[in-house]
């Protein structure tokens, strides 16, 4: 069996600095204990989370990240109680609106990853707007995962290579990473290289599980909505002092 290609090495990063990851993917944790620490219902939790998510995608912008991934809401979050996944839903259409100037001023693309068409049309349609006008944004892609789950999404790639098997338009002896890579949600976009989680949890959370092979882990103690510039120079920080090797010496 030959060995797996190494995936491309970010050695370079937009500004020519060699050391900023192209790809920087949060799972944003800790509103709930944010809210509980000042006496406040969790939906001011994720008020706040929201204001975090525009301080880091300014963050992003500044240090010539290509792309920021965030996990906004997997596919477990439906176990919530109705109250708070209508908060959620509300919130993310409130900053939809609110946020589409910026995205257009900062030049920042949106993409979408997980199946959205579950928070109704509403939802669907604005998300659906915000896509087209931002298509052709190149500064930074702000890719959303909402209802996404990478079991799922794994699963769903394995699905579609086993119809293209069936059509007989691939041969099963020759199915390998690749043809599975190219059915992923996050087909196209550059390695992911640094993972981040905020909140002190130190688990994946079904999130980007496939992309995060090679990705470089920084936990952080910092409650999501006290997350800004600092801690991410200070992941960016962590990320620059770390040696990848990628399976090799
Ligand atoms: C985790 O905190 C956070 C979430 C489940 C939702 C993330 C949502 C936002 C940051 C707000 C809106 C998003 C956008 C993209 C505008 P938690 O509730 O699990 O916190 P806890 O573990 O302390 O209870």
């Amino acid at each position: 069996m030959t060995p797996a290609a190494a995936p491309d090495q970010p050695e370079q990063s937009r500004d020519g600095s060699g050391s900023v990851p192209r790809h920087v993917a949060i799972i944003m944790d800790g509103n709930g204990r944010w809210a509980k620490q000042r006496g406040l219902p969790r939906v001011a939790g994720h008020k706040a989370g929201a204001e975090a998510v525009r301080r880091t995608m300014q963050a992003a912008v500044d240090h010539g990240v290509e792309v920021l991934t965030l996990y906004a809401f997997s596919s477990e979050n439906w176990r919530r109680s109705s109250e708070e996944i209508a908060d959620l839903t509300g919130l993310m259409r409130f900053y939809l609106e609110r946020e589409l100037a910026t995205l257009q001023k900062e030049n920042v693309r949106l993409k979408l990853i997980g199946d959205c068409s579950a928070f109704g049309p509403d939802l669907a349609r604005q998300l659906g707007k915000a896509l087209e006008r931002t298509a052709g944004n190149q500064r930074l892609t702000l890719v959303v995962a909402l209802n996404y789950g990478s079991r799922a999404e794994i699963a769903a790639a394995a699905r579609r290579v086993a119809h293209k098997v069936a059509a007989g338009e691939l041969d099963p002896h020759t199915v390998d990473e690749h043809n599975l890579e190219c059915e992923l949600q996050t087909h196209g976009l550059p390695e992911l290289d640094l993972l981040i989680r905020t909140s002190g949890e130190v688990r994946l959370s079904n999130f980007l599980l496939w992309q995060a092979a090679y990705a470089e882990l920084v936990f952080s103690d910092v409650l999501w909505p006290d997350f800004g510039e600092r801690a991410f120079a200070d992941a960016l920080e962590q990320f620059a002092g770390r040696q990848r090797r990628f399976g090799g010496r």
